[in-house]
């Protein structure tokens, strides 16, 4: 059986969410392929250090390049702040490894352009980190819009809203700076919120929207106030391609919410609705149905094949859907196909972002 040899770039959040998604796909999956937790690297050796014991990688490294020229690295996986990605994609396009990205992938059309026009792009497995994509109840969105059950798509309205910007007194992060982090909340939850916006519901013909930035300064951790050159919230409308306008949302000034993703799609035949804080169901309208009302249809836990692990009708975890996008890569790379959403899919979602914030800039509706 083959062995695939991961490394783990950036251990924070997102670095032990994958690095969860190595270790539990042997038991939801049984795949015919064995993992490898070949290296980890952080800003600094001492923090790859410490993941390296906790977490049983093979070897800590703090840069990049250490990680690079190991013999036995297939996948480098990069969840370090959005700024680095770019940097981090070309080197390992440039050293011919597979590619887990988060999401942004890259910051602005610069950046985008670089990696399109890499040459050995398409000579890897790439994916894009759009963990949403793999809950069941957005599997099941998919097939619907795929089958035509919505019929003509009308309208729709998207979010992924949460608190936490809400507090002036929270520090500045890297999230803050555009610096570190490219652009601000429509960067980080817009990303998700066009993703699963332009897959289900198809391409973006033009997107009108407004930024807000709810405090100008920050406590900087050290006793002073640091400007903040980055978005709390950002409001769109957005027309698509196919005619169908509605609006999209993406705010950490969501007092009283938790991570809340959500999108309705109204369609002349129908309408669905997923809700990812209530993320065992889909919710879906029949217009020809003798009776109104969404119907609940429970998509819980159910990942399909005879090794459903845990068994389907237990109730549904946001972390499970980064193990089953994860294993969708790993099964990618193991058969040598390509991964899907894939590094330009996510570039394609980079490019309607930096619309919108061209959008904000100007007060004008931008034409993609
Ligand atoms: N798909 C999702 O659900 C999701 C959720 C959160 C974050 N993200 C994305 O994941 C990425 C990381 O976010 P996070 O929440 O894990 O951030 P984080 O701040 O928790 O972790 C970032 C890590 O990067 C490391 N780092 C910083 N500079 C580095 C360098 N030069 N070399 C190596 N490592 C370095 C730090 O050690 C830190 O541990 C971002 O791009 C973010 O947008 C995705």
């Amino acid at each position: 059986m083959r062995t695939i040899h991961a490394a783990v770039i950036g251990f924070g959040f997102m670095g032990k969410t994958h690095t969860y998604g190595y270790k539990t796909i042997p038991l939801f999956y049984e795949p015919n392929f064995n993992i490898h937790l070949a290296a980890v690297c952080a800003h600094t050796y001492e923090h790859a250090l410490a993941a390296k014991e906790r977490y049983g990688f093979a070897h800590a490294a703090h840069n990049l390049d250490e990680i690079l020229s190991l013999p036995d690295i297939d996948v480098i996986d990069i969840c370090t702040p959005n700024a680095l990605h770019t940097e981090a994609i070309l080197k390992a396009l440039d050293a011919k490894k597979h590619i887990y990205c988060e999401k942004p992938v890259a910051c602005g059309t610069t950046e985008t352009r670089l990696i399109l026009a890499h040459p050995n792009l398409n000579k890897v497995v790439t994916q894009t980190v759009f963990n949403n994509r793999f809950m069941p109840a957005a599997k099941l969105a998919k097939q619907f819009m795929q089958e035509g059950k919505l019929g003509k798509i009308l309208s729709f309205r998207a979010h992924m809203i949460m608190p936490s910007n809400v507090d002036p007194s929270s520090p500045m992060r890297w999230r803050n700076s555009r610096q570190a982090a490219g652009g601000g909340v429509l960067y980080d939850l817009g990303a998700h919120v066009m993703d699963m916006l332009t897959w289900l519901a198809g391409p973006v013909k033009s997107v009108y929207t407004k930024n807000q930035t709810a405090y100008a300064s920050r406590p900087d951790g050290k006793g002073s106030l640091a400007p903040v050159d980055t978005d709390d919230a950002s409001y769109s409308i957005i027309t698509l391609a196919n005619g169908a306008v509605g609006t999209a949302e993406a705010s950490k000034l969501a007092t009283g919410k938790n991570t809340d993703l959500f999108i309705e799609i109204h369609g002349d035949k129908g309408a669905l609705k997923i809700d990812f804080m209530d993320a065992n169901w889909l919710y879906y309208y029949d217009s020809a149905a003798p009776y109104k009302g969404y119907t609940r249809i429970e998509t819980v836990q159910n990942y399909g094949g005879d090794k459903n692990f845990p068994p389907a009708r237990h109730p549904l975890g946001w972390i499970r859907g980064h193990a089953d996008s994860l294993y969708e890569f790993l099964r990618a790379v193991n058969e040598n196909r390509p991964a899907v959403p894939s590094l330009a899919d996510g570039l394609y979602v980079q490019s309607v972002l930096d619309a919108m914030y061209q959008s904000a800039q100007h007060n004008r509706e931008i034409v993609l």
